[in-house]
C-alpha cells in the first residue's frame, strides 16, 4: 500500500487482511453475503465480459449499517460467487456522505459505468442532499467522473425532492442514447419514480414521470428498476412507509406495478399491481438481461425494520435472495430460482403419491441445504388444512400451514428460535389450482424461499434456528396424498 493511501485503498487492505481471518464454511452454500461487515441492496447487476458481476450496498468495518461503499463479487453461474476488492468508496465532494444504491451498464468502448446515488452531508442550515453519480472502469477498478454528481435536483422540475432522490437504473437503449429510473419524494404525490436520458452518461435531461404512488403505495419509492418482460413493462420498486393494503404489509415493501409502455409519450399505462415478494426478509430488488435472454431478479434478504434485531453471528452480516427468473404469465410477474441451480442438486430423493395424516417425516428427506417440490393432490380428500414444518427439532420448526378451504397460507417462524418481539408470520395467497397445489422451498443454512404454484408468490425469511434443527415433517387434518422431490444441495 502506498504511503498515503487512499480510502479505497485502505478499504481494499482491510479487506484482505480480514479474507484471511474469516472462518471457513460458516457462510450460506449459495446466497451471497459481504465479504466482511454489513451489506444491504444489491447494486449494478450485470452481465460484463463473460461474467455477472454483483456489486452490494457495503459497510467492511461493521456489522451495522454505516458510511456506504459497492462491495463487489463475481459469478459464472449465478451460483458461486467470487469476491473482487471493494469497488468505490465514500471519498469525494459528490458522494462524501455515501455511495448509495445504482446500478451498472456496458458502454460502447467496452468499460463499465457505474451510476449511483452521490450522498452529500449535510452542512451549515444544509441538509443531507442526494445526486446522482458515474464511475467508469475496466471492471475491477473505477474513476469517478469530475463532473459528478451528474444529475442534480436541478435537472428536475418543481415539486421533486432533493433529499430523497435516489438509486438510478441506467441503461442503454437501441437509439444509443442512456436511459435512467430513480426514485424520488414528491411534495404532492409521494414516492415516484422519474426518468431521465442521456447521449453520453454524463449528460441529462429530465424526460417524464413513470409512476407514482399518490398516497397509495408509500411515501417514497426506492431502487425502481424498468423493463420490457414477455409483452409487457415492469416497474420494480421498494417503498418505505407503506400502509397496509389487499395483498400488502405495512412498512417496507416490494411493489411490482405491470403495465403498457407508449415511450414517445412517456405514458406508462399502469395494468396491474402486486407484490414482488411476500416473505419478511426480501427488499430493493434489482434485475438484469442475461446473454440468453432471461430477466433475472436478485434481492437484498433483509428488511430494514427486522435486520436491527438480528443475531449478528457471523464476521458478515445479511445476504442476497437466490437470482430469479421472472417472467409475465396471466397478467402475474412470476418467479423462479434461475435454474443454474441445479448444478447444486445431488442425492435427489422423490416420494410419489404417499398418503399423511398424522405428522410424519419421508425417508431421506431432511436438511438445511436443500431444493424441494411438495405437490398436494387434494382431490378426492377431505383435508383443509396441511403443515409443513422444516428446520425441525425437539425444540424448534418454521412452519408453513395451508388452510385450503380458504386458499391462504401462513409461512411462521416464530418457533425459530429468534428472542425478538418482532413480526414472525406471514399470511399469503396460495390456492389449489386443478388439484393440486405446489410449494418449493429452497433451504440455504439460515433462509427459506418459498415459491408457489409454480412462482405465482414468492415467501422470502430468514430463519435464526440453529443448524442442527435440520427435520422436515408433513402432517394434516384428514388424508391427502403427496409428491416430494427433494435435492440435496452441495
Ligand atoms: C434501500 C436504500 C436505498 C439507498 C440505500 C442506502 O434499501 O435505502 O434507497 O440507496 O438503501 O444504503
Amino acid at each position: 500500500m502506498s504511503k498515503n493511501p487512499t480510502p479505497l485503498e485502505r478499504v481494499r487492505a482491510f479487506e484482505r487482511e480480514q479474507a484471511m481471518k474469516l472462518p471457513a464454511g460458516e457462510r450460506p452454500l449459495f446466497h451471497l453475503t459481504p465479504l466482511v461487515g454489513w451489506m444491504n441492496d444489491p447494486n449494478g447487476f450485470c452481465y460484463y465480459k463473460g461474467q455477472y458481476h454483483l456489486f452490494y450496498q457495503y459497510h467492511p468495518f461493521s456489522r451495522q449499517w454505516g458510511p456506504m461503499h459497492w462491495g463487489h463479487a463475481v459469478s459464472d453461474d449465478l451460483v458461486h460467487w467470487t469476491y473482487m476488492p471493494c469497488a468505490l468508496a465514500p471519498d469525494t465532494a459528490a458522494d462524501a456522505g455515501g455511495c448509495f444504491s445504482g446500478s451498472a451498464v456496458e458502454m460502447p468502448d467496452g468499460q463499465l459505468m457505474l451510476v449511483y446515488t452521490g450522498v452529500q452531508p449535510a452542512g451549515t442550515f444544509r441538509r443531507e442532499t442526494q445526486a446522482q453519480c458515474v464511475a467508469v472502469g475496466d471492471g475491477t477498478d473505477f474513476e469517478k467522473s469530475l463532473l459528478n454528481p451528474v444529475v442534480r435536483h436541478a435537472h428536475l422540475p418543481e415539486g421533486y425532492s432533493e433529499f430523497d432522490f435516489r438509486d438510478p437504473k441506467v441503461w442503454r437503449d437501441r437509439d444509443g442514447m442512456y436511459r435512467m429510473v430513480a426514485g424520488n419524494r414528491h411534495e404532492a404525490r409521494q414516492g415516484t419514480v422519474v426518468l431521465l436520458e442521456s447521449p453520453d452518461g454524463l449528460d441529462w435531461r429530465f424526460v417524464g414521470e413513470i409512476d407514482a404512488s399518490s398516497c397509495e403505495y408509500g411515501r417514497m419509492w426506492e431502487c425502481p428498476d424498468f423493463f420490457p418482460l414477455d409483452g409487457k413493462q415492469i416497474l420494480l420498486v421498494s417503498p418505505q412507509e407503506m400502509h397496509a393494503r389487499e395483498e400488502f404489509h405495512a412498512g417496507f415493501g416490494t411493489v411490482c406495478l405491470l403495465g403498457d409502455w407508449d415511450e414517445k409519450d412517456c405514458r406508462f399505462e399502469r395494468r396491474a399491481v402486486q407484490p414482488v415478494d411476500h416473505g419478511l426478509n426480501f427488499y430493493a430488488p434489482q434485475t438484469l438481461l442475461a446473454p440468453d435472454g432471461r430477466r433475472i431478479m436478485i434481492g437484498w434478504m433483509d428488511n430494514w425494520e427486522t435486520c436491527k434485531e438480528a443475531p449478528r453471528r457471523h464476521p458478515w452480516y445479511a445476504q442476497m435472495s437466490v437470482p430469479r427468473e421472472l417472467w409475465v404469465e396471466n397478467g402475474r410477474l412470476m418467479q423462479r430460482p434461475a435454474r443454474e441451480i441445479e448444478g447444486l442438486w445431488q442425492d435427489t430423493v422423490t416420494h410419489e403419491r404417499v398418503t399423511v395424516r398424522e405428522e410424519a417425516s419421508l425417508p431421506g428427506v431432511q436438511g438445511r441445504l436443500l431444493d424441494m417440490t411438495v405437490t398436494l393432490h387434494t382431490e378426492g380428500s377431505a383435508c383443509r388444512r396441511f403443515t409443513l414444518r422444516v428446520a425441525r427439532d425437539d425444540e424448534h420448526y418454521v412452519q408453513i400451514r395451508c388452510d385450503l378451504a380458504r386458499g391462504e397460507l401462513v409461512f411462521d417462524r416464530s418457533r425459530g428460535g429468534s428472542h425478538r418481539d418482532i413480526v414472525h408470520t406471514r399470511h399469503v395467497r396460495a390456492e389449489v389450482r386443478n388439484g393440486a397445489l405446489t410449494l418449493r422451498l429452497l433451504l440455504d443454512k439460515e433462509s427459506v424461499e418459498l415459491f408457489i404454484n409454480g412462482g405465482e408468490r414468492a415467501v422470502t425469511s430468514l430463519i435464526p434456528t440453529p443448524l442442527s434443527a435440520d427435520g422436515i415433517t408433513f402432517a394434516a387434518d384428514a388424508p391427502v396424498t403427496l409428491s416430494v422431490e427433494a435435492h440435496h444441495l452441495k
